[in-house]
């Protein structure tokens, strides 16, 4: 007879990395002002509450800053590498066009055998991963997953266009996602709106040898920023809802650290205290995929969040995706 299918994935242990390279607004201004790019600490703080953002070195790939993120989180859950039967990196800046930097990671990693792939969903790509992972192992495809958010987005970045260079950061969040009995992941919803496929997209593609279009990110930052906050807004009241659960059960609100005005915003539209939100854009800017676990690692790690607690977290990216997770620690 085949062995009862788990009733819930859960997250035993979270990782994160960021590159060693950090820049500071001030930083950041001095080598834009080098090509006569004008901006200011003042700018960019009042806007986007962004201080800081950490680059990796131009040899260190996605899948570097994944690899570590990833033995961190097997680490804190106790647990070898070979004994992982999936592994879904959420990556929009991959190393190679194929294989996938999960299929990379895993080499590193020094595993084979396992399922490995990527997941595409931009800046919601922890979200979507975390999903996948989680029905996969309630179907019993897995009972242990890394489900890993890697950027280096610093190389997609247009250093001309002080609208969208001054936003983002590289680093990297991991969790171990396994079989579980108890809670667990209570509730997941995705959603993507092809229609806004123009206002967040790095336009170029790779073709007989030349990259055609233009390979730098481009954003519409107004048309982003309504969308996001009405959408954060509808798919975590969704998620909450579906758990049987209120807003006031949610003891952490993890959004995608895109802007603190958007994630302010959110935590307000829920009618959630402003201390329930978890905020790492201020030293991380925008880490597109990675930016969800690697602020659910620096609440775990920081002591914040606890074991037991409840955690929404919220992506929302191009695309335009969304979708959101809730889950008991
Ligand atoms: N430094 C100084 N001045 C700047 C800078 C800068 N880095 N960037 C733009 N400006 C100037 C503009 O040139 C403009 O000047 P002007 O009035 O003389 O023309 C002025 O600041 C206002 O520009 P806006 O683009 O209208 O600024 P806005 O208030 O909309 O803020 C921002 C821009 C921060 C991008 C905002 O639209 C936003 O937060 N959007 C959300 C998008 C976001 O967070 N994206 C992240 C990726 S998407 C995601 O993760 C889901």
């Amino acid at each position: 007879m085949n062995a009862p299918l788990p009733r819930y994935s859960r997250i035993t242990g979270t990782g994160s990395y960021l590159p060693p390279n950090r820049l500071t607004n001030d930083d950041l201004a001095a080598q834009l002002a080098k090509d006569g790019i004008e901006t200011s600490d003042h700018w960019i703080v009042e806007r986007t509450g962004i201080r800081a953002r950490h680059f990796a070195a131009p040899e260190v790939c996605c899948s570097d800053l994944a690899l570590v993120a990833a033995q961190r989180a097997l680490e804190a859950a106790d647990c070898d590498a070979a004994s992982i039967d999936l592994i879904i990196v959420a990556t929009s800046t991959p190393d190679m066009v194929f294989p996938s930097t999960a299929c990379l990671l895993q080499q590193k990693l020094g595993v084979h055998g396992c399922a490995a792939f990527d997941v595409q969903a931009v800046c919601s790509g922890f979200v979507y991963a975390l999903t996948v992972a989680d029905s996969m192992i309630r179907t019993g495809a897995a009972r242990k997953a890394l489900v890993i958010g890697a950027e280096v987005f610093s190389r997609i970045l247009d250093f001309t266009d002080r609208t969208t260079c001054v936003l983002f950061g590289d680093g990297a969040g991991a969790v171990v996602l396994e079989a579980s009995d108890t809670p667990g992941v209570l509730a997941t919803e995705l959603h993507a709106d092809g229609r806004h496929v123009n206002i967040l997209c790095v336009p170029g593609t790779v073709s007989g040898g030349k990259v055609l279009g233009d390979p730098l990110l481009k954003m519409d930052g107004q048309a982003v920023f309504k969308l996001a906050v009405g959408v954060l807004e509808d798919v975590a009241r969704s998620v909450i809802e579906k758990a049987g659960r209120t807003a006031d059960d949610v003891d952490w609100l993890i959004p995608h650290q895109a802007n603190i005005r958007i994630l302010q915003s959110t935590t307000k539209r829920l009618k959630m205290p402003l201390d329930k939100l978890i905020i790492t854009v201020d030293q991380h800017g925008n880490t597109s995929a990675a930016s969800i676990p690697l602020a659910l690692d620096e609440g775990v790690r920081g002591g914040k969040i606890k074991p037991g607690d409840s955690l929404l977290l919220a992506g929302v990216g191009g695309g335009f995706t969304w979708g959101a997770v809730l889950l008991d620690l």
